[in-house]
């Protein structure tokens, strides 16, 4: 995957947009349709509850809660580092919103105040994410964050 090019559409596709809600949809969009053999892509966000509330996405319907730190998506927002797995069924703590997913990754979203989000991408194959996936992932998710300006703000 060309993740520099990819960069540069999104950021354009971002760019002179500040809403926040029409930019999660466009990145979701986007990531879902450009890199091959995913079956969902979309955010999850912190409610006052400690709870991950699903945010914009594409692909199947999906949980609308997960509980506070729990399945890969709470492990990436607890820990504030992206957390790859090769085999969900391998992961103990996984939550199956979609029995088609079998490996994911979840980069946290980070502003200066701190972990406000994550978004989640499943793939139908093993061990979909490879390192390089994962920088290119990141540096699009970047660019995301840096397109919500001061409307990411961590709750
Ligand atoms: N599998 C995630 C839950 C979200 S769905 O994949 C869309 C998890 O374990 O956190």
């Amino acid at each position: 995957m060309d993740y520099v090019l990819l960069r540069t559409q999104v950021g354009a596709l971002l760019d002179g947009e500040t809403d926040f809600i029409a930019n999660a949809a466009n990145f979701s969009a986007f990531v879902f349709h450009e890199l091959p053999d995913l079956n969902w892509a979309g955010f999850y966000f912190p409610a006052p509850t400690g709870e991950l509330v699903l945010g914009p996405f594409n692909g199947r319907p999906a949980c609308t809660r997960l509980p506070s730190g729990r399945g890969v998506c709470g492990a990436a927002f607890v820990r504030g580092e992206t957390v790859v797995v090769d085999d969900v069924h391998a992961f103990e703590d996984h939550i199956a919103c979609d029995t088609a997913s079998v490996s994911e990754i979840v980069v946290p979203l980070r502003a200066a105040s701190g972990i406000f989000g994550v978004f989640d991408i499943d793939s139908p194959r093993a061990a979909r994410f490879t390192p390089s996936d994962r920088d290119g992932i990141e540096s699009l998710v970047d660019a995301f964050v840096s397109s919500c300006g001061n409307q990411a703000t961590a709750s």
